[in-house]
């Protein structure tokens, strides 16, 4: 019998990919999102690449009583996959309560209901930015976490702490956090990307959107990093490998393969791009010239970092299989074939 998942937050962009992959391994998967950064029309898409429209319900995950009612309906709940929260490292500066509520409320509610209801299987959506500006590169799962730069990232460490407490206190519980680097790309069918509502924060759709003429130009921010060109450097890794990384992370805690009850992975490629060898590989994919601009360094930003991925290739056998290229032409053809759609 297929094994139910839930994944909070399952209409966004790393949500909807996940979603795809988890049905085509045959999980039968139930999503909760408020669709306050994500649109219900992921779902069709869903449905078109994989011929299941995945079960959904609209609901604001602070809501503790919502969650309860949601868990008491759906006891036969295998494992959780929490991707919801709120992710815009600028915003988080701004409104940091709006930040601690949404993304630390929600995952006590979750827990506090798997505890409730004997449901031991978490995979949690955590980042590289635990990492902050790490002293040595690449950054392995030991390299030291230092004081978030912003509230969002302080999330994330919480989210972790809050986590492993809650692991420690029961042999019952167990948990994998997944550190991604910066997730790029869509789906190859083009029938679900990344979607940002309003002006893009991230470097890869704020390029597809100056490409294909939404936005005048991008602004490289910072050309006076020390990086071989100047620019920051990222790991950017296609979100379809990143989605499959999850359906091995669920099938490592359904089958006990876990080692501990609380483990953390990287994921990323374990190479570091630069923003200009970004807009040389859209170049190259699309066949446009991007517009652009060196403007000053985006507060907040770290200058560079990569990831050391050997314990996610040796422990959960996963590894990336696209290169920068495939990954940033997916993200091109997805930005065309949805303005084509929606002009
Ligand atoms: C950050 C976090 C990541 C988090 C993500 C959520 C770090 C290292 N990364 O990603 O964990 O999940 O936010 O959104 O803290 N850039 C430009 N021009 C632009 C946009 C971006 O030059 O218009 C540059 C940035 O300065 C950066 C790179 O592109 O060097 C990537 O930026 P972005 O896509 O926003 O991701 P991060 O800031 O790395």
């Amino acid at each position: 019998m297929s094994k139910k998942v839930l994944v909070t937050g399952g209409a966004g962009y790393i949500g909807s990919h996940t979603v795809v992959e988890l049905q085509e391994k045959n999980y039968d998967v139930v999503i909760v999102d408020n669709l306050s950064n994500s649109s219900i029309d992921s779902l069709d898409g869903i449905q078109a690449i994989t011929g299941i429209r995945p079960a959904f319900e609209k609901f604001d995950l602070c809501d503790r009583e919502r969650v309860y009612s949601f868990f008491k309906k759906n006891i036969d709940i295998a494992a959780v996959i929490h991707f919801a929260a709120s992710k815009a490292v600028g915003e988080s500066v701004e409104n940091p309560l709006k930040y601690y509520r949404n993304n630390l409320v929600s995952l006590m509610n979750i827990l506090e209901n798997m505890e409730k209801f004997h449901i031991s299987n978490l995979v949690f959506s955590s980042s590289c930015t635990v990492y902050g500006q790490a002293k040595e590169l690449p950054v392995t799962e030991n390299t030291p976490i230092l004081p978030a730069s912003s509230p969002y990232g302080n999330t994330k460490q919480v989210s972790e702490e809050i986590i492993r407490d809650t692991m420690d206190a029961s042999d019952f519980n167990r948990a994998i956090s997944l550190r991604y680097f910066n997730p790029i790309g869509a789906h190859p069918t083009a029938l679900i990307g990344e979607l940002p509502l309003g002006v893009p924060d991230n470097l890869v759709p704020f390029i597809t959107q100056t490409g294909i003429g939404i936005r005048d130009k991008l602004r490289v921010f910072g050309d006076d990093y020390n990086t071989p060109d100047g620019s920051a450097i990222r790991d950017y890794l296609h979100v379809v490998d990143l989605a499959k990384a999850h359906v091995v992370a669920i099938e490592r805690l359904l089958t006990d393969k876990n080692k501990a009850n609380f483990e953390v992975f990287n994921l990323g490629t374990g190479n570091g791009v630069s923003v200009f060898e970004m807009i040389r590989s859209f170049e190259k994919v699309s066949g446009v010239k991007l517009n652009y601009e060196v403007a000053k360094r985006r507060p907040g930003d770290i200058e560079q970092i990569w990831a050391d991925t050997t314990l996610a290739n040796n422990e959960l056998g996963w590894k990336t299989k696209s290169s920068l290229d495939e990954a940033v032409r997916t993200a091109w053809q997805w930005e065309k074939h949805y303005r084509s759609l929606n002009p």
